[in-house]
């Protein structure tokens, strides 16, 4: 017979679900296994201190939804089939479902304070009527903030309808390559991607649609004459901040990169994943405002408030906007409209550019330690691409495992990932480091841990 561990308050009410919820949970967690027998109805009703009549209608109720068989005779069991509903609840990972990333911001900084009198603001300034499905490209106050604001910090070129709230860079990645790719079942697109580029949005380039074609990088950027024999119709790049070498394209690299575009009809997709975190100079304008007809913009709050949000937009040439909006229609009707509204609010009054005046210097604080500490302490490894953003890329000396400094850096304290699968071809070891949640204070001596581990 089942040893049960039920937790159950006869003073909350509604005691019959209290006993039928927790022994789902059991089923369901594989504490009790199929096959097993419960308790006659009556012992433990005896053993939770309730009347029997309780207990039986909570097993009658989980007999009705298939977690348990009743025979006369046989007593009550768990079903054969029941282990097989899918994982319990609390095998899910808790947070950080795709590990940790060397891009990730600060999440102790998020502007807790600020985003909630946004949401109130938001709250008591919506209309009933807002709480409706909104416009799929997002609700009009949002776009007029976003298209002010990225004119104004990344020098871009916006009329607010052009511009498509969607949920993060990779959405509005997904969906510019599901257009370009075409409607017809299995149509593909021919999507030229810097190499080194981020590993982890290749599954979600090609299940939207795109056929690879690796390009090199090199000091100044995309090497675009490479770039024209791939015929490539689209091409991805971050030009702001290389993902993941952090060189900052040229501009004699922008000129040809646009000129290749215009001669080509092809679209730049431009991921614009960090740039707001530019530290010796002004940032660089985005491409899309030397020529909107011809780029893609995709950007996001992830860096500068969190990537849980999942709040990001598309800018796109005239037209071809108007089929990323219809596409987000015929997706999922749009992103959440109150975090929209607070977002603007956000924007609106000032907040976010204070928040990132704030951490732009926090993190400017942070790298020079972590530049200052490797230089220290690991004089053969090669910081590069500090200009900007909230990573470094670590050329290693010959000889030095990726894999190893990486494990060693972890238990130091330093988030740092293997650059290899980032890779299509053999170059220098390299891991790419984010010192985004390392605090000046620590830098020194998680660095000299490191050196001592190597
Ligand atoms: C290269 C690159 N692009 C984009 C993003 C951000 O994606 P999203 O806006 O969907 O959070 C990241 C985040 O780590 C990234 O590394």
């Amino acid at each position: 017979m089942a040893d049960l561990h039920l937790s159950v308050d006869r003073t909350a009410g509604g005691v019959t679900a209290q006993i039928a919820g927790e022994l789902r949970a059991a089923v369901r967690q594989g504490r009790l296994a199929p096959g097993a027998r419960l308790p006659a109805s009556r012992d433990l009703a005896r053993d939770l201190g309730v009347s029997r009549g309780v207990v039986v209608e909570a097993y009658e109720r989980l007999v009705a939804e298939g977690f348990l068989i009743s025979r006369v005779g046989a007593g009550t069991r768990v079903a054969p089939a029941a282990a097989a509903r899918g994982p319990a609840h609390d095998t899910m990972p808790p947070h950080a479902y795709h590990g940790e990333r060397a891009t990730t911001p600060d999440l102790t900084e998020f502007p807790r304070e600020r985003w909630l009198a946004a949401l109130r603001h938001a709250l008591s300034t919506m209309t009933s009527d807002a709480f409706d499905y909104s416009d799929p490209g997002g609700v009009p106050c949002l776009r007029r903030e976003l298209a002010a604001y990225l004119g104004r910090v990344r020098a871009a070129d916006i009329v607010p309808t052009d511009l498509i709230v969607v949920g993060g860079v990779a959405q509005g990645l997904a969906i510019t390559i599901r257009l370009l790719a075409g409607e017809s079942p299995g149509s593909r697109v021919r999507l030229a991607v810097e190499d080194p580029t981020a590993a982890r949005q290749v599954p979600l380039l090609t299940s939207s649609g795109a056929d690879l074609v690796h390009v090199p990088v090199d000091d100044e950027g995309i090497d675009v004459e490479a770039l024209a024999r791939t015929r490539a119709r689209a091409v991805l790049v971050t030009p702001a901040h290389q993902y993941p070498t952090g060189v900052v394209l040229s501009p004699g690299r922008r000129a040809d990169l646009m000129a290749w575009a215009a001669e080509t009809g092809a679209l730049v997709l431009e991921d614009d994943y960090d740039a707001e975190f530019r530290f010796d100079r002004d940032p660089v304008g985005c491409l899309q405002g030397l020529d909107p007809g011809r780029v893609a913009l995709c950007g996001s709050v992830s860096k500068p408030l969190a990537p849980g949000l999942r709040l990001g937009w598309v800018v796109a040439p005239r037209g071809f906007s108007e089929r990323v909006r219809q596409a987000r229609a015929d997706l999922d009707l749009g992103s959440p409209v109150i975090e929209q509204y607070a977002l603007a609010h956000l924007l609106a009054s000032g907040e976010y550019d204070r928040h990132l005046r704030r951490m732009r210097r926090e993190y400017r604080r942070r790298r020079d330690a972590f530049v200052a500490a490797v230089a220290a302490h690991l004089p053969e490894f090669r910081v590069r691409g500090v200009a900007a953003g909230l990573h470094v890329y670590v050329e290693l000396p010959e000889g030095t495992r990726e894999e190893r400094v990486a494990e060693a850096a972890r238990d130091a304290g330093i988030i740092a990932e293997p650059a290899a699968p980032m890779r299509s071809r053999p170059d220098v070891g390299a891991v790419v480091v984010g010192f985004a949640r390392l605090p000046p204070h620590r830098a020194d001596p998680a660095v000299r841990a490191l050196a001592a581990a190597l």
